[in-house]
């Protein structure tokens, strides 16, 4: 019988999705440096204890928890694979210092507002998944009651003229692959909107979709109405003007862009 010649694995079959995703989407670093700012300035003193909703791979908790000896973080997300990846490449990866105090927790982020925190985040436009004012405003509650006295709740979001449209973003290189953020449908009666993450190698061969995102995309007035009505006396609205040497500035009026980004960060008095 003739051998079967095995097939050579393509740079897409050899390559981890997780990795791409952090190299290529997160910044922990940076964004740790922006919450530190942004706590200090409501709080007048540094956080302890985060919530990380949506954790994936729980990178931006672990790089929390590394920023202080005191801090400690409790990551939420449904998918355990990512989480065990997580755990495994980031969380255990960082030693045992740093890992005992970091709790991974496989969960609906609904279902868990236990132990308190200094700051809850949903990074990524996650709480995009939740379509029903119902349901977003209950999500928006659950991080409120797991809130400290003087705890804040950080989301970020997207929009302008070419989020409602189906475009996808030039290609951006890293080091070994390509990213590309494709929206591929958007529908401007329900605002869902079908994203996807590729990335495409020098083989020619690529992970096309490697991420799905259904969400509903929703506006900085409709998140601003949720939140209060979950009960948080105020929200803010951090906006990205896109210039690398300006940082995140209050506003209540903008104007539009073809691509715009902000951070909301909802508390009490
Ligand atoms: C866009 S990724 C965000 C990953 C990471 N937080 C980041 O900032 O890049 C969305 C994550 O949310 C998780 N997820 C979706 N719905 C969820 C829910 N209701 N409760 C908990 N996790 C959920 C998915 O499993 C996925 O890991």
């Amino acid at each position: 019988m003739a051998k079967q010649k095995k097939r050579k694995l393509s740079k897409a079959d050899r390559a981890d999705i997780h990795a791409l995703y952090q190299d290529a989407v997160q910044d922990p670093e940076n964004e740790l440096d922006t919450f530190d700012r942004f706590f200090k300035r409501y709080r007048k003193r540094k956080p302890r204890s985060l919530k990380e909703d949506f954790c994936g791979t729980a990178l931006f908790a672990t790089a929390w928890v590394k920023r202080g000896k005191k801090r400690w973080a409790v990551g939420v997300d449904l998918d355990g694979p990512t989480l065990n990846w997580g755990r495994e490449h980031n969380v255990e990866a960082a030693g045992p210092n740093v890992a005992q105090r970091i709790q991974l927790v496989e969960a609906n982020v609904l279902d868990v507002q236990e132990p308190p925190v200094d700051l809850v985040c949903a990074l990524n436009y996650s709480y995009c998944v939740f379509k029903t004012r119902e349901a977003l405003i209950r999500y928006f509650k659950v991080a409120k009651q797991s809130l400290n006295k003087d705890g804040i709740f950080i989301c970020d979001i997207y929009g302008g003229t070419e989020a409602t449209i189906e475009h996808t973003d030039p290609k951006r290189k890293y080091k070994g692959f390509s990213y590309e953020w494709q929206q591929a449908a958007y529908d401007p009666i329900t605002h869902d909107t079908l994203c996807h993450i590729n990335f495409y190698f020098s083989d020619g061969s690529s992970m096309k979709p490697a991420f799905t995102y259904a969400w509903r995309l929703w506006t900085v007035p409709e998140i601003r109405e949720c939140l209060a009505e979950a009960g948080f006396a105020h929200s803010d609205v951090w906006w990205d003007d896109g210039d690398e040497d300006s940082w995140y500035q209050l506003k209540e009026k903008a104007e539009n862009q073809p691509g715009w980004l902000a951070y909301i960060i909802a508390y009490d008095d």
